[in-house]
């Protein structure tokens, strides 16, 4: 059975600065990622001939997988993180704040809750569906780079997981979840590179 390989993008610009969404660079942290996750790719793939790369269309994704070297990459939009419409780019604290009505709306019912001009989970949910059909149907593995919203959706569907807890899922940076499927179910490993 192929490996999927599931991993949030190296630190952000943005993730440093506390703001959530937009489409900021990686910082030397997530950088220095980058390379020590090329290398455990590049080892736990080495004969897997027809593997593939899937990020999302946004730069830190996207950077994140460049010193991949030696399998195809693919972009998906997606794989793009949850999009938080009028509070692209705010912090939650700003949102706090400026939006109480919001925030704690959100906290009420983060799986349900659509920020305005954007997303709720279950709109992520939705529109992973091809995504989840595609990595169904691949032969070979699949390192999948992506944003935390994203990979709470996709770990919980293979995992099994019940929608209600989706949102609330522990999706750390700088850790590679592994995932099989075996005969006596989902194995999985992690790897925390740093
Ligand atoms: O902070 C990083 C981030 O990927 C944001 O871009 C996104 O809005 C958020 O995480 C999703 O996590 P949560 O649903 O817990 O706010």
């Amino acid at each position: 059975p192929r490996p999927i390989l599931l991993t949030r993008h190296g630190e952000s610009r943005d993730n440093v600065r506390g703001r959530i969404g937009g489409d900021s660079m990686i910082s030397d942290s997530g950088e220095l990622y980058s390379k020590k996750l090329a290398n455990f790719v590049e080892k736990r793939l080495k004969n897997e001939k027809a593997a593939s790369i899937w990020t999302s269309t946004l730069q830190r994704t996207v950077l994140t997988a460049s010193p991949i070297a030696g399998f195809p990459k693919i972009q998906w939009r997606a794989l793009d993180e949850i999009n938080a419409g009028v509070c692209d780019g705010m912090s939650y604290e700003e949102i706090k704040k400026n939006m109480p009505e919001e925030y704690q709306s959100r906290k009420k019912d983060k799986l349900r809750y659509r920020y305005p001009r954007g997303e709720s989970y279950l709109d992520v949910i939705q529109r992973l569906e091809p995504v989840i059909i595609e990595l169904e149907r691949q032969r070979a593995p699949v390192v999948v780079i992506s944003h935390q919203a994203v990979l709470r959706a996709l770990y919980a569907y293979f995992a099994d997981r019940p929608l209600k807890e989706i949102p609330h899922i522990e999706m750390p940076l700088h850790t590679i979840i592994e995932i099989q499927m075996g005969v006596t179910g989902l194995q999985e490993k992690r790897y925390k590179l740093m």
